[in-house]
C-alpha cells in the first residue's frame, strides 16, 4: 500500500458497512409495534436467519469492543436465558407461520457461558418455534478458554456445524497486554476436540494493531494458526476507542502500532494466508478454496451482514437478545443494548426494540451497490438500477470522492462499472463511502476500525 493510502486510512472515518444505512443512523422512529407488523408481513415460505446474542463473559479482554458484561453469577445467566426464550416466543407469535431457518448464529459475549445444558435448552426451544432446514448452517462464536468436552458434545448433538474461535494473537507478551492469556496449545486442543465431534467447519478471529504487535509477531501467529488448518480466518484491525469503551484505557497506548505499522501487519498476515493457498475475501477474510465462503465469492453469492461476510442466503435476519440487530425486507431493527430496558420490555410482553430504520427504494438500491463493492470489489451501476427499478442518476457516486479515488488509483470507474484492484482490498470501504448518502463530511460518528 502506498503512503498516501495509509494517510487515507488514518484520516477517513468511514463505516465498515455491515449494513447500509449503517447503525448510527437508526432512530427511535421504528419501535416494537412496527417490527411486529414487519414480521407479520413476511411470506411464510421466506427463509430466515437467526442471530442470538449472549452478552456475558467471565473475564474482560481489555481491547473488547463487543456488547458484553462480565459476570460470574450463574443466576444472572439463567435469568437471561429464560428471558431470551420469552423473546423468541414473542417474535415467533408474530410470524405468519412456523418459518424455515437456513442459518443460525450464536454471538456475544461468550455464548458458551450458558454451558452444555443451557445450549441444549436454547437449541431445543428454537427448534420448537422454527423449522430448521436440513442444510442449515448452525454457527457459534467460541472463546477457546471456555470450551470443555461436555459443551462440545452438546453442540454436536444440537446440530452446530460451524465454530468460530476467538484467537486474536498467540504472542504471550501481546496476550498479557490485552488481559487474555490463551496458549496456542489450548486453541489446538479445542480445534481437535471440535473436529473429533464432527464440527469440522472451523473459523478463527485474529487481530492486528494490538499493543506490542509487530510484523514479526503477527507472522508467527499466522504461522501457528495455519498449522491448525482452519477453513476460514477473519483478520480485524483493533479499534481503539477508549472514550466509548472505557476499559480500553487499560491498553498501554504507547505500545500501540501506528497506521503505517498496522497496514504492514495486515499485509504480513494476508501474505501468510495467501501463500498457504487461502483465498482473500473482501476486506478482511481468508478461506480455503473448498470452503463455502470461497465458493460463494467465486459464484458471486457472497453477502455482508451484521456478522460480517457470510454465505447466508436468507430473506430476513431476526435478532434475539440485548443489542441484537434484525434486517427485514422493510428495514432494520435493533434491540435495547441496556439489559434492564431489554428485560423490562420482554417481561411486559413487548418486542424489545430500541430503534431502527425504514428502508426507502433508493436505500435498498444503494445497499446492493455497497454490498457488492464490499464483497466483490466491483459493481455495475446500470445493472443494479435496472434490477432494483430505480432511476440510474439516483445511484451516482459522490463526484468529488470518486475523482479522488480514481486519481489515487484506488478504484477505476468507466461511468457505469466500478472496479477496485485486489491490492486495494483494505480500502474497499472508502469506495463504498462514495455512495453513502448519510455520510456527513468530516463525520465522527463511525469507528475507525483499521
Ligand atoms: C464476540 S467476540 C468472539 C467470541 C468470544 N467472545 C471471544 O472473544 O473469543 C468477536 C470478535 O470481535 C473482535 N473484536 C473484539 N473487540 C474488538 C475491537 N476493539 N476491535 C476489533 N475487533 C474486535 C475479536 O476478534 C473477537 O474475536
Ligand atoms: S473479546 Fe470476547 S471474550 Fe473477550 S471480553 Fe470481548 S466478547 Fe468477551
Amino acid at each position: 500500500m502506498r503512503a498516501e493510502h495509509i494517510r487515507l486510512f488514518e484520516g477517513e472515518r468511514v463505516p465498515r458497512y455491515t449494513s447500509y444505512p449503517t447503525a448510527p443512523h437508526f432512530s427511535t422512529g421504528v419501535n416494537g409495534e412496527e417490527y411486529a407488523a414487519w414480521l407479520a408481513a413476511l411470506t411464510p415460505e421466506a427463509r430466515l436467519s437467526l442471530y442470538v446474542h449472549i452478552p456475558y463473559c467471565r473475564q474482560l479482554c481489555w481491547y473488547c469492543g463487543c456488547h458484553t458484561f462480565i459476570t460470574r453469577r450463574a443466576d444472572r445467566i439463567a435469568a437471561y436465558l429464560a428471558q431470551l426464550e420469552a423473546e423468541i416466543d414473542l417474535v415467533a407469535a408474530r410470524l405468519p407461520a412456523v418459518m424455515p431457518v437456513i442459518h443460525l448464529h450464536f454471538g456475544g459475549g461468550t455464548p458458551s457461558i450458558i454451558g452444555a445444558r443451557g445450549m441444549e435448552r436454547l437449541l431445543g426451544h428454537l427448534r420448537k418455534r422454527f423449522a430448521f432446514l436440513p442444510d442449515a448452517e448452525l454457527a457459534i462464536e467460541l472463546d477457546p478458554r471456555m470450551v470443555d468436552g461436555e459443551l462440545v458434545a452438546a453442540l454436536a448433538e444440537g446440530g452446530i456445524n460451524r465454530a468460530s474461535l476467538g484467537v486474536q494473537t498467540t504472542d504471550p507478551r501481546v496476550q498479557e497486554a490485552i488481559n487474555r492469556i490463551q496458549p496456542v496449545a489450548q486453541v489446538a486442543a479445542v480445534v481437535a476436540r471440535l473436529r473429533a465431534a464432527g464440527i469440522d467447519h472451523i473459523s478463527v478471529d485474529l487481530l492486528y494493531g494490538l499493543p506490542h504487535q509487530t510484523v514479526a509477531t503477527v507472522r508467527r501467529t499466522a504461522h501457528e494458526i495455519l498449522a491448525l488448518a482452519p477453513d476460514r480466518a477473519a483478520v480485524f484491525g483493533y479499534a481503539h476507542l477508549p472514550r466509548l469503551k472505557r476499559h480500553q484505557s487499560l491498553i498501554p497506548e504507547q505500545a500501540l502500532p501506528d497506521a503505517k505499522a498496522r497496514a504492514a501487519q495486515f499485509e504480513a498476515i494476508a501474505e501468510s494466508f495467501e501463500r498457504a493457498g487461502y483465498v482473500a475475501i473482501g476486506l478482511d477474510h481468508f478461506a480455503r478454496p473448498g470452503d463455502s465462503m470461497a465458493r460463494a465469492l467465486a459464484e458471486r453469492r457472497l453477502r455482508r451482514n451484521f456478522q460480517g461476510y457470510t454465505t447466508d442466503p436468507a430473506d430476513a435476519l431476526l435478532g434475539f437478545g440485548s443489542s441484537a440487530i434484525g434486517e427485514l425486507p422493510a428495514g432494520y431493527v435493533q434491540n435495547h443494548a441496556d439489559l434492564r430496558h431489554w428485560r423490562r420490555e420482554v417481561l411486559a410482553g413487548r418486542l424489545p426494540v430500541a430503534r431502527g430504520l425504514r428502508l426507502r427504494a433508493t436505500d435498498r438500491a444503494i445497499r446492493v451497490v455497497i454490498e457488492q463493492i464490499m464483497c466483490f470489489g466491483s459493481v455495475d451501476l446500470d445493472r443494479i438500477a435496472a434490477v432494483q427499478g430505480v432511476a440510474r442518476p439516483l445511484l451516482a457516486p459522490n463526484e468529488e470522492r470518486m475523482q479522488r479515488l480514481v486519481a489515487l488509483g484506488i478504484a477505476r470507474f468507466d461511468g457505469t462499472r466500478i472496479t477496485v484492484p485486489p491490492e486495494n482490498r483494505p480500502l474497499l470501504r472508502l469506495v463504498a463511502a462514495a455512495f453513502d448518502r448519510y455520510l456527513e463530511p468530516g463525520t465522527q460518528r463511525h469507528a475507525v476500525a483499521i
